[in-house]
């Protein structure tokens, strides 16, 4: 099976796999309609929880099989936690459900603020235990990376470190890579795409349009 690369430190990218391709062509083709669009993302979502797991320690554990044979397995060091960034990044949180039986999930609203147009935190709410957690951050589009420094600041401030943080997304832009790894370096970033650049409404491109319309609304 193709493996994931880190192809800078701490980003890792889906392997670019005829499907992973076929995919992304559906998502990004601006004539999908939202049903395709939910199920196509929906299974990009799922690859990048899958590969997330991927990026967890392990320790060894030796398992008892069947008339006493061993087997050489391995076993999760610690618990997780989904952080999603409403309302795109609430998209993920299925996937995660769907290979993590009854993980937990905090939630951050961030916005834009109208009057400095910076990202202003407008509500957290967030298992008291974090600290004791890996987290995946959930967020499908890494544009200019303002929420999602302003997440992890959030998660630093409740005695999460950054090492254990993993920054889930579908597409990044190499301008909010930059940005966000100059701040946050130790986070590990898995993406399934790195697109060209943002435009000047800061959005990605070629990108897929806004994500959360696309997902929620048309
Ligand atoms: N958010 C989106 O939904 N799309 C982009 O291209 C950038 C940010």
């Amino acid at each position: 099976m193709a493996e994931a690369k880190e192809v800078d430190k701490n980003v890792i990218l889906l392997p670019q796999t005829n499907q992973l391709i076929g995919l992304y062509s559906i998502i990004r083709d601006q004539r999908t309609k939202r049903s395709d669009f939910v199920f196509y993302a929906d299974r990009i979502i799922r690859l990048l929880v899958e590969e997330g797991l991927n990026q967890l320690p392990v320790e060894e554990a030796i398992i008892k099989c069947h008339g006493g044979h061993e087997y050489k397995g391995a076993k999760f060091l610690g618990k997780i936690c989904g952080v999603s960034i409403v309302r795109a990044g609430e998209s993920m949180e299925m996937g995660l459900r769907d290979c993590c039986r009854s993980v937990r999930i905090g939630k951050i609203l961030i916005q834009r603020d109208e009057e400095t147009a910076l990202p202003k935190l407008f509500y957290e709410k967030l298992p008291d235990d974090i600290r004791d957690r890996y987290i995946f951050l959930l967020d499908p589009m890494l544009a200019t990376g303002g929420s999602a420094m302003m997440a992890v600041e959030v998660l630093l401030s409740r005695g999460v470190k950054s090492e254990q943080i993993f920054f889930l997304n579908l597409l990044a832009a190499p301008e909010g890579i930059k940005a966000f790894h100059s701040k946050y370096p130790d986070v590990k970033i898995i993406t399934g795409g790195i697109d060209e650049r943002l435009d000047e409404d800061k959005y990605i491109v070629p990108g897929l349009g806004d994500f959360g319309d696309r997902y929620y609304c048309i």
